[in-house]
């Protein structure tokens, strides 16, 4: 059996044991996660471990990236299964707040991300998402204090916008992107694919599939615009309901009119019943 990490439940087990960490490496790196660990956050967590000697893994299932008519409840939680992977990975240490650490009486401060934060893509349909997101982030990054930060493409606008907040408010830390992990039939591994049925879950891998139809009919000088509408169209005679399939600049996450302009980014939103789905491509 891996000896199981360090686990930290308080502000002050947390300072102790970075401290400690610190001090014996001098480096250390953060995976930020919502736990429900499957095999795309274990890759996250095994690129950590290639750039810096100490890992540091935070599972906080974060209320205020949650709109109210969102999974909050029933997201799934496998604390016990998610230590033991961690271990297996020689994680050093698992930091566990609770609600009311990260979020005592009182608390009365937001971080409001613009820029990519506010493209019309993720932003449109969760409007309260990002300052959610950036706030955790920033509060993680604050009590940790790691050099290196690992973050999934598969989240790609809030890999954007973490990078951005990183930079923008001198936080001493350099945010790396991770190429999404997917099934072997292409389907982007999610804490959410759970929720999906059988016959949900054999349609799922469409949505990476017309992702790739559309890159190759843009690469082969298709028109922009239109190709994405014709992937959308496709997507929804599936069966999903789909909230964007966007072309956009790689960085910037604005509309893009021509090939010229990129790197251009695909990414998309669609629902297959309850279930939301997100993923993007590179091209
Ligand atoms: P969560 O959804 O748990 O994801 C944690 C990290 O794993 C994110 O950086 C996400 O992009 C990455 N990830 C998820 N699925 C992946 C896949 N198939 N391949 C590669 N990476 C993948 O994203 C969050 O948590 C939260 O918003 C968080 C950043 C922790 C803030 O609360």
């Amino acid at each position: 059996m891996p000896r199981r990490p360090t686990i930290a439940r308080s502000l002050a087990a947390l300072e102790r044991t970075t401290a400690r960490l610190r001090w014996e490496s001098g480096r250390i790196v953060l995976v930020p996660t919502m736990g429900a660990l499957h095999a795309g956050h274990l890759d996250l967590v095994r690129l950590a471990r290639m750039k810096a000697r100490r890992v540091v893994v935070s599972i906080f299932v974060n209320p205020t990236q949650f709109a109210p008519h969102e999974d909050l409840a029933s997201y799934p939680r496998t604390f016990e299964a998610d230590l033991a992977a961690l271990a297996a990975l020689k994680v050093d240490l698992v930091w566990a707040p609770t609600d009311d650490i990260m979020y005592p009486p009182g608390f009365a401060t937001r971080v409001a991300p613009e820029g990519p934060a506010t493209v019309g893509l993720e932003d449109k349909f969760r409007p309260q998402h990002f300052g959610g997101v950036a706030t955790v982030v920033a509060k993680l990054f604050a009590q940790v204090r790691p050099h290196l930060a690992v973050f999934g493409e598969k989240d790609y606008q809030q890999l954007k916008v973490v990078t951005r907040m990183a930079a923008d408010l001198d936080l001493g830390v350099t945010v790396i992107g991770m190429p999404t992990v997917r099934e072997p039939d292409g389907l982007a591994l999610s804490s959410r694919n759970v929720y999906l049925s059988p016959q949900e879950r054999a349609r799922a891998p469409s949505l990476y599939r017309v992702l790739k139809d559309c890159a190759a009919r843009i690469a082969a000088g298709q028109p922009i615009a239109a190709t994405a509408a014709d992937g959308a169209a496709e997507l929804e005679r599936i069966g999903f309901a789909v909230d964007y399939l966007a072309v956009r600049h790689a960085e910037t996450l604005q509309p893009i009119a021509s090939v010229a302009d990129g790197p251009i980014r695909l990414l998309v939103a669609a629902r297959l019943g309850q279930t939301r789905l997100i993923d993007n491509i590179g091209m």
